[in-house]
């Protein structure tokens, strides 16, 4: 088996947190494994639940037309959440569900070896950069941890609820876009 037959199979079994009880299915990722770029949202929506696939609900619609507009497509970019299985209602993910799954989320990214990695709002700044920072003041603006650039933006359901944000989260991903094209 390789080893991300054996995270996912690690994922599918998973009943570290309460989560597991009401889920349809554990959602791991999509996109390129060896992509530069790794992307982590907050917690599978209902589609996502039913189908299995990280962002391919509305939000993810729309995020993938933002990404499409900025020439960056699947092959740049692996896409995965902070936990695993949907919270009911699409609450926020309680710190003891985050935690459980965070070893998940680590083995993705040693696996993945992104140079690059996008914070899709509150959730995932929280659990990736700093429990104490707003999403409102940190968005926009690189962080560096250990070599990786991260950069904080906000997550596409925002967008949705609040379309004034979609000119700045565009800017955001293209600083990824520039960003990406001053590495190669
Ligand atoms: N919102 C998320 O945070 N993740 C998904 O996979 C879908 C919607
Ligand atoms: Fe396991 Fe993560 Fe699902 Fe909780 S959310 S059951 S830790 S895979």
């Amino acid at each position: 088996m390789t080893e991300w037959e054996e995270l996912i199979q690690k994922c599918t079994k998973c009943k570290k947190c309460e989560l597991h009880n009401s889920r349809k299915n554990v959602v791991v990722g999509r996109g390129n494994v060896n992509a530069p770029v790794m992307l982590i949202g907050e917690g599978p929506g209902e589609q996502e639940d039913i189908q299995g696939i990280p962002f391919i609900g509305a939000a993810g619609r729309l995020l993938d037309v933002l990404l499409n507009s900025l020439m960056l497509g699947e092959k740049d970019y692996y896409i995965t959440n902070i936990v695993k299985c949907r919270p009911p209602s699409n609450r926020i993910p309680t710190d003891e569900e985050a935690y459980a799954c965070m070893p998940y989320l680590r083995d993705q990214f040693t696996l993945v070896k992104p140079k690059i990695i996008v914070c899709l709002g509150a959730t995932a700044v929280k659990y990736i950069i700093d429990r104490k920072a707003k999403i409102t003041a940190i968005r926009g603006n690189w962080q560096e941890q250990k070599g990786i650039f991260v950069m904080p933006t906000f997550h596409p359901a925002a967008l949705l609820r609040d379309p004034s944000k979609k000119p700045l989260m565009f800017s955001d991903m293209k600083s990824v876009r520039e960003k990406l094209e001053s590495m190669k």
